[in-house]
């Protein structure tokens, strides 16, 4: 995680270093720092906690103190010592002639400190990023050059690392490198950038260039240079980047994660709008690029993601099997990785991931391609590391999610999984009643999903009525039990109670014991197969005097009066319902947060993008 940039050019860095920052906390957000270069000295300033300390910090110096053109900045998200302001990045060798700043872990950390205290080089803090600096500063020593100190140095190193370089002796120059981290480089007239993520830099740049594993970059006002681990000339490509500055406000809202709920129905209509066109017609997906032939080979499904993602690949489950009859496992990413695991040319596996640079899911995808299976990978991010690893890609263009939390991505994701198992029944000549009302369901959901957010009152309502609870319970069957989870993760993520999502039928076989007057369970009653089942589990749980809260889709007069709030929402058919039905646990999570006066946008402890193992 953290966030890292870096800026060289004829601006002032300090503010479109500040700037960057700002665009990345989403990465990380428990201390700050900067460093910048002027007339040959380095002048490194840091805080503890949000960036605006750092922003209040850097308001106590004068102009000539940060008066500079180049310079490189972080924002933490801390895996090795607390974060305070000495272990906040940059961080600095023994003399405090070379900085650097990290996004990563250094996983042989401890034996180099070793070597390089015998040395005689002094740690200042408790990070594994410290011995990276002493390291690169010892290699310069030797070769007088910065890339080939860095070069030298990373071949030492295990683990994973984005990093951006300066050494006071070359007052023009910020050297990068990555491995297993994101970084690009924006390409500006007379100035260029660095940076972990495109919301950085997109308001100075559109044109970008991606730095592959091991590749190093030397930059400077008016020249990039990027060179392969061999050293030899690399010429990576310009590429285009994708966003509208304009998604990064929140226009009005008062949290990132309220507005990217109520962006839910544009996201569907986005989505669908050059697929799915009426109930009948083939839809088309560009870059899914599995043959009939492929297909009828596919033995089995496997689902690798984490988190939210995750939860979207549950749903995916249930939906593949049913439409297309192929056997799918579901597992996360960082389970998956560490076992011996059975893929080979006739498993297709599916990589679901927001940002598409989860460490886990990176590492998981890596394994399964050197297997010769097809990776499709469904992500928000077609620039991001796993799209670049995908034989096949499903964008779900959901558009940037800010808020740490996803949201609109999620639905997203269930969209695309829906197109996904449409599209392999139609290439098998599989044609259904099913398939035909999902194409329909999905067609009128943004309807649906309006209707709900127009009407968010009861919602509210029952947010600020139990957020003073402990513990909450989410129950569900079916294509749903996924939305218990993900409801729950909702809960947990933002207003720190404690929530578990259980599939209905487990109520019995031990959570029960935890049930009294204390203890809200919220159940998603939709119309169908499983119905009567949850409305028993119901009774079960109003037997033991639980606060029962429903999600339904329609009225039951016979069973109304066990729940204490009874939350009604538009018909839909059971399969896709886990895309109308999230909306209501979104909804209550963020309100039970905001009305408990959370970070709501950046909740404590996590990160957008979880880029270490
Ligand atoms: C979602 O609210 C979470 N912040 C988190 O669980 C997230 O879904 C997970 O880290 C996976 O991220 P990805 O989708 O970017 O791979
Ligand atoms: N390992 C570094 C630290 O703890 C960087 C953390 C990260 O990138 O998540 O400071």
């Amino acid at each position: 995680m953290c966030g890292i940039v870096g800026y060289v050019g004829y601006q002032n860095a300090v503010d479109i270093l500040i700037d960057g920052l700002k665009h990345l906390e989403y990465r990380g957000y428990d201390s700050s720092g900067v460093a910048l270069m002027a007339d040959g000295k380095i002048n490194v300033y840091k805080a503890q906690g949000k960036l605006q300390n750092l922003i209040d910090e850097l308001k106590t110096k004068s102009d000539s103190d940060i008066k500079s053109n180049m310079g490189i900045g972080h924002i933490r998200w801390a895996t090795h010592g607390l974060p305070n302001q000495i272990n906040a990045h940059p961080q600095t060798c023994n003399c405090g002639g070379l900085t650097l700043v990290h996004n990563g872990i250094i996983e042989n950390y401890a034996s180099l400190k070793t070597e390089l205290e015998k040395e005689g080089c002094k740690f200042k803090s408790q990070t594994d990023t410290e011995v990276a600096a002493h390291l690169i500063a010892r290699e310069y020593d030797k070769t007088k050059d910065l890339v080939l100190a860095v070069n030298n140095a990373v071949k030492q190193l295990k683990g994973a690392w984005a990093f951006c370089v300066m050494h006071k002796n070359e007052p023009d120059n910020i050297v990068a490198t990555r491995k297993n981290a994101p970084l690009l480089i924006g390409v500006g007239e007379n100035e260029n950038f660095l940076a972990s993520d495109i919301p950085a830099i997109i308001k100075y740049t559109k044109k970008a260039i991606y730095l592959n594993d091991g590749q190093i970059a030397r930059i400077s006002k008016n020249n990039i240079e990027i060179f392969n681990p061999d050293l030899s000339i690399a010429d990576n490509k310009v590429e285009f980047l994708p966003f509208e500055p304009l998604a990064l406000s929140k226009m009005g809202y008062k949290h990132f994660m309220l507005k990217e709920i109520h962006e839910q129905p544009d996201v569907v209509r986005n989505i669908l709008q050059d697929k799915i066109f009426d109930e009948i017609s083939d839809i088309k997906l560009k870059d899914v690029k599995l043959t009939k032939e492929e297909i009828k080979n596919i033995k089995r499904i496997q689902i690798i993601a984490c988190g939210t993602s995750l939860h979207a690949g549950l749903v995916g489950k249930y939906v593949l099997e049913e439409i297309t009859g192929i056997p799918v496992d579901v597992e996360a990413s960082s389970e998956y990785i560490y076992r011996s695991t059975i893929a080979d040319k006739n498993t297709l596996v599916i990589g679901i991931s927001q940002s598409g640079e989860t460490a886990d899911t990176i590492t998981a995808i890596k394994q399964v391609k050197k297997k010769g299976a097809h990776v499709l990978i469904i992500t928000n991010r077609n620039e991001s590391m796993l799209a670049r690893l995908s034989n096949s890609l499903l964008h779900v263009n959901a558009g940037i999610e800010v808020s740490v939390a996803a949201t609109k991505s999620y639905i997203a994701q269930l969209i695309s999984i829906y197109l996904l198992a449409i599209f392999m029944a139609q290439t098998l000549d599989i044609k259904t009643d099913l398939i035909k009302d999902i194409k329909h369901e999905l067609l009128i959901l943004p309807s649906k999903l309006e209707a709900i957010l127009s009407n968010c009152s009861l919602i509210r309502e029952v947010a600020k009525k139990y957020s003073s609870y402990k513990n909450f319970i989410f129950i569900a069957r079916g294509i749903n039990y996924p939305t218990a989870l993900e409801g729950a993760l909702k809960l947990k993520e933002i207003s720190y109670i404690n929530a578990t999502g259980y599939p209905a039928g487990e109520l019995k076989h031990g959570p029960i014991a935890m049930l009294d007057e204390t203890m809200p369970v919220l159940a998603i009653l939709n119309e169908g197969i499983v119905y009567d089942k949850v409305m028993s589990n119901c009774e079960e749980a109003y037997a033991r005097q639980a606060k029962l809260i429903g999600v339904a889709n329609h009225i039951d007069d016979k069973h109304k009066k066990l729940f204490d709030d009874y939350i009604l929402i538009p018909d839909i058919k059971d399969i896709v319902s886990p895309a109308l039905n999230v909306t209501v646990l979104q909804l209550l999570a963020y309100y039970i947060a905001e009305y408990l006066g959370k970070d709501v946008d950046q909740p404590r402890n996590l990160a957008k993008s979880v880029t270490v193992e």
